[in-house]
């Protein structure tokens, strides 16, 4: 197996989690649209999620959309193209700078909004939304501080309309079929978990001329360091484990590596004298342990420097009955000889929810999650239920962000992860994928 990053830590871990209690959704809310055909909706950020989302919304019959929002208007224009040729009728363009999506968001003809801008106005953009009592469907992560996500958590339990966060990479078919293994007692007793963003993206960080896009910029903000996109890493791994239903992340200690790559990368590219060489980048990896309540320990790697092949996923776990390692494969214990195919699980194991709608997910990106979240979001709407990956969730996924930094700036200081159910995690259940 390609061992090194598994030689990081051997750890024996202790006791955790016992069977899962499943249980039906949580409560209804009464949201505006509940009863409409198609969902309307409004897009803040129609780059290249928002146009995605707004195709696949399209394809799907699914919406109508009286509104576009970006600060580019060709950003718009193009959306809107794309919903004159399917609907026959142009949205309204909200593109008067930054804060126009306030306009937008309090319009009475929308039912939900999607925020797939930066990733620093996921946070506030989502806040309005809630005031207005619109579902949120947010891109990844869910906010960039501590009192972001305490914001959110009010809103939404406030608003009449609920919170999605669209973490696709829970949808993936391996993460989906290990869900369904732990909630089928193969894995026995969890001790371990192994995650990480592994993702080289340099050119991400620059335009032609060598000035930074928003990724640059905030990957070289002096505020924003450590791990600075965690929940495509800790969704998946906090399905498993169950956080904030039936466990909860404690707290973490994080330490980053020097920067080098992207000053490297810009100094060769772009020359010395450069914005990007003379940038203050992010370290280029961060390595966090979280400690879980009821005694897990979690390895979370985040590195979008360092020149490698993209690893998609990057996930192990370990319990008494049971082991999952993306590269290595399956080992169940007493049945399997050595590490097997994660193959050659699917017949017995695959997902219900994943096997419903595998068809339709099949030409979506990221292994299909991009068609899972849609899917789901219109359905809760129409159901007018709680999505399974909801407010709580996001903002304790996303809370990694801040703590990493403080952690990093304190020589790995432990610190602690707030529990933003309020202690509604002990008696709140794991979702119930399978009747998705
Ligand atoms: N889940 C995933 O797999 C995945 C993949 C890629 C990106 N993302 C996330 O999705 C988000 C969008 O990424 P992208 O690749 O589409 O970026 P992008 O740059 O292509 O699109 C972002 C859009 O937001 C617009 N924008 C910026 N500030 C705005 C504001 N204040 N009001 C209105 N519009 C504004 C920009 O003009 C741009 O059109 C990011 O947060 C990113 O982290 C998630």
């Amino acid at each position: 197996m390609k061992g090194s990053r598994r030689s990081f830590l051997r750890t024996s871990g202790s006791l955790c989690l016992t069977s899962p209690l499943l249980a039906s959704r949580a409560e209804a809310k009464t949201a505006p649209g509940n009863n409409a055909k198609k969902i309307r909706i409004g897009i803040i950020g129609v780059g290249g999620r928002g146009t995605g989302f707004l195709k696949a919304s399209l394809q799907m019959g699914a919406v109508d959309v009286p509104a576009l929002c970006d600060i580019r208007p060709e950003a718009v224009q193009q959306g809107a193209d794309l919903v004159q040729k399917s609907l026959g009728y142009k949205p309204e363009a909200y593109t008067k700078g930054p804060t126009d999506y306030k306009r937008m968001v309090v319009r009475d003809d929308i039912d939900a909004v999607f925020v797939t801008t930066p990733t620093v106005w996921h946070g506030p953009m989502a806040v309005d939304s809630l005031h207005a009592h619109k579902w949120v469907f947010s891109e990844v992560p869910a906010c960039n501080t501590l009192e972001e996500g305490w914001e959110i958590v009010k809103a939404a339990e406030q608003s009449n309309a609920g919170y999605f966060l669209a973490e696709n990479y829970c949808f993936m078919r391996d993460n989906m079929m290990v869900l369904n293994m732990v909630e089928k007692g193969i894995f026995g007793t969890l001790t371990f978990a192994e995650c990480g963003y592994i993702h080289e993206a340099r050119t991400l960080q620059f335009n032609e001329d060598g000035s930074l896009t928003w990724r640059g910029e905030l990957n070289s903000s002096k505020t924003l360091i450590g791990n600075t996109y965690p929940t495509h890493s800790l969704g998946p791994v906090s399905q498993w484990l169950g956080i904030t239903r039936g466990d909860r992340l404690t707290h973490c200690t994080s330490m980053m590596s020097r920067s080098a790559t992207f000053r490297e990368y810009a100094t060769q590219r772009f020359g010395p004298n450069s914005t990007g060489a003379k940038a203050s980048w992010n370290g280029d990896t961060c390595n966090t342990l979280i400690q879980t309540e009821s005694g897990m320990v979690i390895h979370l790697r985040f590195d979008i420097a360092s020149p490698r092949p993209h690893n998609l996923t990057f996930y192990t776990l370990q319990g008494t009955g049971a082991s999952y390692d993306d590269e290595a494969g399956m080992y169940i214990d007493g049945k399997s000889n050595g590490w097997e195919s994660i193959s050659g699980y699917y017949a017995q194991y695959d997902h219900p929810y994943w096997l419903k709608h595998s068809e339709q997910a099949k030409s979506a990106g990221h292994g299909g999650g991009d068609y899972f979240i849609l899917q789901h979001f219109y359905r809760c709407i129409r159901e007018n239920s709680t999505p399974g990956i909801d407010v709580y969730d996001a903002v304790t996924w996303s809370s990694l962000i801040p703590l990493s930094a403080k952690s990093i700036l304190e020589k790995a200081a432990p610190q602690e992860i707030p529990d933003y159910t309020r202690g509604k995690w002990k008696v709140r259940r794991r979702f119930e994928w399978s009747k998705a």
